[in-house]
């Protein structure tokens, strides 16, 4: 419905096809009016964790309305994903720009080259990972900065553009800093970032990454 709500209001021209499916999401490339590419990511109402649920409490009175809050909380998720690719981008973290945002769906630019998508990190071999992981500490640093945590960041959620420059998708999870477990989030983050780049013989550690972000040590 919300797509072919963007159809209808000419925004996308055509939904291409799916580019991944994941637990959460599936996202599609999509083509606009004028002939560009866009990204359109669809949070699934029907996740596995909600579905094994819903068998449980449905017809339960006590858990009357569970499916609408069910939706409304796929809702906000979207919705935090559109307002974090807004902010993100505003502090100059590279991100997908977003484009429009509805009910469970996100449209954003698509990332890539002649309409097929970017490769993931962990799918690239790169010429000068030094540079990438400077370019990436970077942006997590700006993301910090804007008081911002990721909370899922790792080789699976960075994608390598053809000048090689990183650029940081899936922001849904990301969470303010006064989030009560932003540090947790924050800490497993700079984890992942320093053992991939260490795996390709960067000279970091846990400790580097975190410390360039936040600019204090551990
Ligand atoms: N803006 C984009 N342009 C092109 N491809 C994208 C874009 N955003 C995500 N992708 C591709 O879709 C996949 C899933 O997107 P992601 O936001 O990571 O969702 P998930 O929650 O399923 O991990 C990514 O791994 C990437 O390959
Ligand atoms: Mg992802």
């Amino acid at each position: 419905m919300t797509l072919v709500h963007f159809l209808n209001a000419k925004l996308l021209k055509s939904v291409d096809y799916p580019v991944s499916t994941g637990k959460e999401a599936v996202l599609f490339r999509a083509t606009a009016p004028d002939g560009s590419f866009l990204a359109v990511k669809v949070y699934k109402y029907e996740t596995s964790a909600f579905h094994h649920m819903i068998d449980y409490i449905e017809g339960d009175p006590r858990f009357r309305g569970v499916k609408r809050k069910i939706r409304s909380l796929v809702q906000a998720w979207a919705r935090k994903e559109y307002a974090n690719l807004i902010k993100a981008r505003r502090g100059r973290v590279r991100v997908p720009k977003a484009v429009a945002h509805r009910q469970n769906v996100v449209v954003m630019a698509f990332e890539g080259v002649d309409g097929v998508p970017y490769a993931l990190l962990k799918d690239v071999v790169l010429s000068d990972a030094k540079r990438v992981y400077r370019l990436l500490v970077g942006n997590m640093t700006r993301l910090y900065k804007l008081g911002l945590v990721h909370g899922d960041l790792s080789e699976y959620n960075v994608l390598i553009d053809s000048a090689e420059k990183p650029i940081i998708i899936d922001v849904g999870q990301a969470v303010l800093f006064d989030h009560p477990r932003a540090k947790e989030f924050l800490k497993k983050d700079c984890t992942n970032i320093a053992r991939y780049f260490a795996g390709l013989g960067v000279k970091t550690s846990f400790e580097d990454v975190y410390e360039k972000v936040t600019g204090v040590a551990v």
